[in-house]
């Protein structure tokens, strides 16, 4: 069966390429979702792209991925530092969920230090701005064919 891959982007990644682009670069998430789109083409596996500011939606999209991808790609944006809710959603959908985030979390603000994400997640993508899109997808087919095994 072909794999599928749900890439899930939190609030104010809609406005990457103007959004500080000396933090985030200026590709747009457009770009990301086209990179993302050929990177699965050529691994011959699906991927369905998503952006919401809303929390809520985040957690359905969360909810709505079970049995329907086999795994889920999350920059969860500012939420990862603030969002049980999303915490206790990834720790409920028994998929695996990988964090990403284009900037290094770790090197900025003491307040990005923390995530709600990391504890629940298989790991953790950031620093490499949009390049860590494909790093995830590769991440994410390399766990599910080492859990298939
Ligand atoms: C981000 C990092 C977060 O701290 C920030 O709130 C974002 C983007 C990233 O991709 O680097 O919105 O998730």
């Amino acid at each position: 069966m072909t794999r599928s891959i749900l890439i899930l982007n939190g609030p104010n990644l809609n406005l990457l390429g103007t959004r500080q682009p000396e933090v985030y670069g200026t590709t747009t998430l457009h770009d990301i979702e086209k990179m993302c789109a050929n990177h699965a083409a050529a691994h011959g596996i699906t991927v369905v792209f998503l952006q919401s500011n809303h929390e809520g939606a985040l957690l359905d999209a969360l909810h709505a991925a079970r049995g329907t991808h086999d795994g889920v790609i999350l920059n969860a944006g500012a939420y990862t530092h603030t969002s049980i809710a999303l915490m206790d959603a990834i720790s409920s959908i028994q998929l695996p969920v990988i964090e990403l985030h284009l900037s290094n979390i770790h090197a900025r603000e003491e307040f990005r230090h923390t995530s709600y994400i990391a504890p629940v997640a298989l790991g953790q993508i950031c620093g490499f701005g949009a390049a860590g899109y494909p790093l995830a997808i590769d991440a994410l087919l390399s766990w599910l064919g080492a859990a298939d095994a």
